[in-house]
């Protein structure tokens, strides 16, 4: 059976160079409002490996991303910064932007979800999906602010766990016991914008009826019969279809939306209507003919990979709807955390099908990263940002190897262990690759003057057997199997290693009637050395890119990885030598960037304890806020930090303030200023006398870097003013 306009899927046979193939790539959409960290970065490296790959095989491959832009946590933290969203967003997109490409993340296009050609295809996708009769307006009741004037998503409140007790717990799970439950399960229940107590409110919202039986019949189609999924993706598509008996393992796989979810486990085999439609105040795009609803961020998020796609497609010239019409010959890939499959493996695939696009070839989820065998822990300095990686001075192409060494074609979690890092790195990359170069290129610089000889072809037989072999290896990335092409990538370093120990150079070198063999055994150990390079292309790009621009090697493509040829290498050709590869990591670094993390997230919590705290005009109108003159200014005895000040106020009699501003304003220079005094600070009794007000003044965070300033009135100001 197959559906109508949705031809059967064919994983691709053929993995050669040829027929070119054509391939939309994309990696899910960062949020807008944090850090891309090293969880993140697995993705991003993952994806871009592979499109490295595809294109070094000379398909033509558009890897676009973007960043997801919308919702409530990005328009809370706008105002929290006291700053539009729209201005919140460009800010982050730089540092997006600049964080993947030290990472050497090469996207063909990086875009915004909020953006024209966005808000176009969401609202395009919307209507098609109206018109077909898979829209639906409910009333709902949901938790409501009351003094903010918001509905509260789940995660804005906050209050005490129905099952265990423990206090804080967002409104849909427990973190201390792992109970869902709903928020207005909650004890005592507050939203985290203004602490008010929530109230129950009712409001219209817009759903997309993925219970609709044409949509359970397509997912099971595209997912199930066309096989196309990851084996524990197709599990999951089973349970959700409700074409499995089980509904056993509580996993991570479960949806972020507890809403979704839990009605559809509720209801067995039915998959439920998603909710797509929010309240203002929202960061988004207003849903048409519905004024004061906003599309739900999930909606308009996974539609960002073709509104990144159509606008880098306009920009080059490329034909959008080629590669977007349902019966498309190209191929459409998404890379995503497992924690998303529920939306792109049910809402995503529906909502393309049903609005005139064609659905998805695949979709390749990961794990997720823990650190030493742990969630990644801000306090233990594991959460490490991928800009203090950076500032840390870590090479991003050791990450990039390690992760590849550790990644496969599964969902399972990878482990990135601090010391066995620091370990393989220096043992693979510097001891094993580098380390060809390093022993070789020297003589050949030294003696022949940078030029190769002839190649031992014995020797390049002998490599050839020790491993799998070219064609093989392109498998395994084509199939994500980063590891095993780690493995065999070592295991042919280790054989051309033997050759250069059995063959000491370093001898050869000593013996006059050697030079020639000298000249050949480290020709055959570069040439080896450059096809390796080659192969590591889409792990190691800025070192593979180094190490063969000092070869002079022209061909790069996947087609010139050869051991039987001399290829763009032949004797006579010239090298130079070879600076700085790669070096080995030091323990001290890997320890420095834990605590900078640390300290990161100390400085995090400071700032955040003390964000600013809003208050009203009447409050400000409390304050009572005048210029005074400073008559007289003495030390306190038996105080170092105070001094005491007679002030003009303007009034009948002067006041005496006491300050502490003694350790960074001498006395003297303080008489004649006139400067800011808060009026009606209530009287305070101190161990020297009655203070009469406050004396202002200007210092950092600390009062003692680089120390306290008074502020002074420009002429003409007289005693008494009110400041306002
Ligand atoms: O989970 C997340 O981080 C989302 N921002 C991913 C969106 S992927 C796509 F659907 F846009
Ligand atoms: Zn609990």
């Amino acid at each position: 059976m197959t559906t109508p306009g949705h031809a059967k899927f064919t994983p691709p046979q053929d993995l050669g160079p040829a027929p070119q193939r054509k391939m939309l790539v994309t990696s899910a959409l960062p949020y807008a409002n944090g850090d891309i960290h090293l969880g993140h970065l697995v993705e991003y490296i993952q994806t871009d490996i592979w499109v490295r790959f595809q294109k070094m095989r000379g398909h033509e491959v558009h890897y676009v991303c973007a960043d997801d832009t919308h919702g409530t946590p990005v328009m809370l933290r706008a105002e929290s910064q006291g700053i539009s969203p729209e201005t919140l967003i460009d800010r982050v997109w730089q540092e997006h932007t600049r964080d993947f490409a030290a990472f050497g993340v090469a996207f063909d296009h990086y875009y915004s979800t909020h953006s024209p050609e966005n808000q176009a295809l969401a609202n395009q996708i919307y209507l098609a999906l109206r018109n077909s009769g898979f829209i639906e307006k409910r009333s709902i009741e949901q938790m409501y602010d009351p003094e903010r004037s918001m509905f509260l998503p789940d995660r804005f409140i906050k209050g005490i766990c129905p099952r265990c007790k423990a206090p804080d717990q967002y409104g849909d799970s427990c973190e201390a016991c792992g109970a869902t439950y709903s928020p207005t399960d909650l004890i005592d229940a507050r939203s985290v914008v203004s602490g008010a107590k929530p109230i129950r409110k009712i409001s219209d919202h817009y759903f997309f009826k993925l219970s609709d039986p044409r949509c359970s019949r397509f997912l099971r189609q595209w997912a199930l019969l066309d096989d196309r999924l990851q084996v524990e993706a197709r599990n999951k598509l089973k349970e959700w279809l409700g074409d499995s008996e089980t509904f056993a393992d509580n996993d991570q796989t479960s949806n972020s939306d507890s809403q979704t979810t839990d009605d559809m486990q509720a209801k067995g085999s039915k998959l439920a209507d998603w909710d797509i439609s929010r309240d203002a105040p929202y960061f988004g795009f207003e849903i048409p003919d519905a004024p004061g609803k906003y599309f739900y961020v999930w909606l308009d998020a996974p539609i960002g990979y073709y509104a990144s796609f159509k606008r880098y497609a306009s920009d080059i010239g490329l034909d959008f709807d080629a590669f977007t019409k349902p019966d498309s010959p190209w191929e459409q890939y998404h890379f995503i955390g497992k924690d998303i499959l529920y939306f792109h493996t049910l809402f995503w695939p529906a909502m393309l099908h049903f609005s005139g696009f064609r659905a998805p070839s695949n979709v390749f989820a990961h794990g997720f990263l823990t650190v030493d065998g742990q969630k990644m822990s801000k306090s233990r300095g594991t959460f490490i940002n991928a800009k203090s990686y950076i500032d840390q001075g870590l090479n991003p192409e050791w990450l990039r190897y390690y992760f590849a060494a550790k990644l496969n074609a599964s969902m399972e979690d990878i482990d990135l262990n601090l010391d066995d890092f620091i370990a393989r790195v220096n043992a693979d990359l510097v001891g094993k690759l580098v380390n060809i170069a390093a022993r070789c290129s020297g003589f050949l610089i030294k003696k022949f003057d940078g030029c190769l000889g002839k190649t031992d072809r014995a020797a390049m037989a002998e490599f050839a057997k020790s491993w799998c072999g070219a064609e093989t290896l392109a498998q395994h990335y084509e199939h994500r199997e980063y590891g095993r092409a780690m493995r065999e990538v070592m295991a042919l370093c280790d054989a051309v290693n033997q050759y250069i120990d059995q063959n000491k150079p370093w001898e050869l070198a000593k013996l006059a009637d050697q030079q020639d063999r000298l000249q050949v055994v480290c020709s055959t150990a570069i040439r080896a050395f450059a096809q390796l390079m080659r192969m590591l292309q889409p792990i190691l790009p800025a070192t593979s890119k180094l190490a063969l621009d000092r070869l002079s090697a022209a061909e790069r493509q996947w087609s010139s990885i050869d051991f039987d040829s001399d290829g763009d290498l032949p004797p006579g050709h010239r090298m130079e030598a070879f600076q700085h590869l790669i070096t080995r990591i030091d323990r001290k670094q890997v320890d420095a960037l834990l605590e900078a993390n640390r300290s990161d997230q100390q400085a995090q919590q400071h700032s955040e304890a003390k964000k600013t705290q809003w208050i009203s005009i009447d409050d400000f109108a409390s304050l009572d806020l005048r210029l005074g003159r400073i008559l007289e200014a003495a030390p306190v005895e038996g105080s170092d930090k105070l001094l005491k000040l007679i002030i003009d106020l303007g009034e009948s009699k002067p006041r005496t303030i006491f300050s502490g501003i003694k350790a960074s304003i001498p006395p003297e220079r303080l008489v004649g200023k006139l400067t800011a005094v808060v009026a009606n600070l209530a009287p305070r009794k101190m161990k020297f006398g009655i203070s009469e007000g406050m004396l202002l003044s200007a210092a950092d965070e600390t009062g003692k870097v680089p120390g306290m300033f008074v502020l002074e009135a420009e002429v003409g100001a007289v005693p008494g003013m009110k400041i306002r």
